[in-house]
């Protein structure tokens, strides 16, 4: 199984679990700044929500890329709301593109909030979630 890993971030929580991720199954995380250079049976994406949105980058990036994306799985590190699978499947439903059901979800560090997270629990989390995708 091809599988690519790509996030957004802009205070570096969603790339420390895309990085994790990407370790445990032997891929490199880039930035969405990164077109994927090939299809892939799955994308995981890290993105999260700024002020309750996801940001425009990741629906461009989304967007242009749905032709290589065979299934894309959610990887989020909102900090209030409990993941972005919502926004996410109804922007894949609107492009055509498969969304696996399954989400990784670890709350961020924002502001006062949520201190030291993600943490090496969720990173640990976050491997065993992207093994589980990819090997079964
Ligand atoms: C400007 C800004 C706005 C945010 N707005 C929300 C929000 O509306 N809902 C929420 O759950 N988290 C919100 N957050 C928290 C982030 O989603 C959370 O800290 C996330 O882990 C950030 O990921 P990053 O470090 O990869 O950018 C906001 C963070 C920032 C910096």
């Amino acid at each position: 199984m091809k599988a690519a890993v790509r996030y957004y971030t802009k205070g570096g929580n969603t790339r420390k679990v895309a990085e994790a991720m990407a370790e445990a199954i032997g891929v490199e995380a880039r930035s969405i700044d990164i077109p994927l250079e090939e299809a892939v049976d799955v994308l995981f994406l890290g993105n999260s929500v700024y002020a309750a949105n996801m940001d425009k980058e990741v629906k461009e990036f989304v967007t242009a890329n749905k032709d290589k994306i065979g299934k894309l799985v959610n990887v989020s590190t909102a900090a209030l709301i409990e993941g972005t699978y919502g926004r996410m499947s109804k922007l894949c439903k609107e492009l055509g593109i498969g969304i696996d059901e399954r989400e990784f979800h670890c709350k961020g560090e924002f502001k006062f909030m949520h201190k030291g997270r993600p943490d090496e629990q969720d990173l640990a989390d976050a491997k065993a979630f992207a093994k589980e995708i990819v090997v079964g």
